[in-house]
């Protein structure tokens, strides 16, 4: 019996806290990269599921293996745990480019007015394909790229600079795209420099539509 392929899909936001209840983070419920997760059940992938914190509905896929994690170095590390040759990456979760420098460890007062210094995180596209470089590991690797302007030229960049084969960008100023909504419309940019525009649909529907995609790209690209 041959193996299932692999797919890991990251979910929803991360949180990095600057008080032991205080943190950065932003609106994504994780809504986006469950439908894919659970599209990829259906297609017959083994999915790794990581989610940061999100609500209960979505914090876990039937079938999957589910991981929960925090922080962007958290899913940084179970990211690169879980490459294996011959998998696919869908980085669909939100994670904050920034991370205070220190973590105060009792809640900080009113009075105190503290000042946040950022340190940027890890890009973890970025460090997945200079791992799998390293490794000689043949991956397919998917972004999202959530923008507010000058969106076509951005979501070029991010695929060229973080050398993905796939990206979708993902219009956020749009009422009916992005963080918490019910639809999607996405634009898919492939490495070989064709694009598609597709129409706006709700997030159940783009999850399988992704997985079509992606299952096309692996046969005509990827071996097993
Ligand atoms: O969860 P929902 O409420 O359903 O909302 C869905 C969504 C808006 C979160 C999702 O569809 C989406 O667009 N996700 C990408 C959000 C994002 O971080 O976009 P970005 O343009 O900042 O990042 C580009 C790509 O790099 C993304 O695939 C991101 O996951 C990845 N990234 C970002 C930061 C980082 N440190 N490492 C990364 O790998």
């Amino acid at each position: 019996m041959s193996q299932k392929p692999r797919l890991i899909v990251t979910s929803g936001p991360t949180r990095e806290y600057f008080d032991p209840i205080r943190f950065l983070s932003n609106p994504s419920t994780g809504k986006m990269g469950h439908s894919i997760a659970t599209a990829g059940i259906d297609a017959g992938y083994e999915v790794i599921y990581i989610s940061g914190p999100v609500p209960e509905v979505y914090a876990t896929v039937n079938g999957a293996q589910n991981i929960s994690i925090i922080s962007t170095l958290d899913l940084l590390d179970a990211v690169l745990r879980n490459l294996t040759p011959d998998c696919s990456l869908i980085m669909a979760a939100a994670p904050a480019d920034y991370r205070p420098d220190k973590k105060s460890a009792i809640k900080l007062k009113k009075t105190e007015s503290p000042v946040l210094n950022l340190v940027p995180n890890p890009d973890i596209l970025k460090s997945a394909r200079e791992y799998t470089d390293k490794e000689k590991l043949p991956v397919t690797l998917v972004g999202f790229a959530a923008e507010t302007h000058n969106v076509e030229e951005y979501a070029k960049e991010k695929l060229r600079v973080k050398k993905l084969d796939m990206i979708f960008l993902n219009d956020v100023s749009r009422s009916d795209s992005g963080f918490g909504s019910e639809t999607n419309q996405l634009t898919l940019f492939r490495k070989d420099g064709s694009v598609e525009k597709w129409s706006t649909m709700n997030k159940d529907a783009l999850g399988g539509k992704i997985i079509s995609e992606l299952t096309r790209w692996r046969l005509a690209h990827q071996a097993g």
